[in-house]
């Protein structure tokens, strides 16, 4: 059963970037996998791609809001840096003892939470890209 799951409270109404959050909810969901089965090849391998997949969504999700002024978009990159040292200490504390599913908690809840309230906060800067029909 998947940990987090996308739904509308987490839609920001682009596709470019809700794509992009669907893709790093299943990213999570497959670490909690691997911790779950102790399978630390699939742990190392799915924190790697999940590090490189952030990256890349942070940037481009970084440059829309650079595009369309939004005001708030260095603060909020900032918060991206939270989840990328965060995901750096796990993936460090990996092969050790530290308590992995604290770290892991916290990414969790920190994508769902950051989605749905620190995401949809920038929707108004955005484009009109109403295409759900009324
Ligand atoms: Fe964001």
């Amino acid at each position: 059963m998947p940990l987090i799951q996308w739904d509308e409270t987490m839609a920001v109404g682009m596709e470019e970037l809700d794509e992009q959050h669907m893709e790093l909810i299943d990213l999570i969901n497959e670490v909690y996998e691997a911790i779950q089965r102790h399978d630390e090849p699939m742990m190392s391998r799915i924190l790697e791609k999940t590090r490189n997949y952030s990256d890349a969504h942070f940037e481009t999700e970084e440059a829309i809001l650079r595009s369309y002024g939004y005001p708030k978009t260095e603060e909020h990159g900032e918060q991206h840096r939270t989840f990328t040292a965060k995901l750096d200490e796990f993936k460090r504390n990996m092969h050790t003892t530290a308590n992995l599913s604290q770290v892991f908690i916290f990414l969790s809840r920190w994508l769902s939470n950051h989605i749905m309230n620190e995401d949809r906060e920038f929707i108004p800067w955005l484009p009109e890209t109403n295409d759900e029909g009324a």
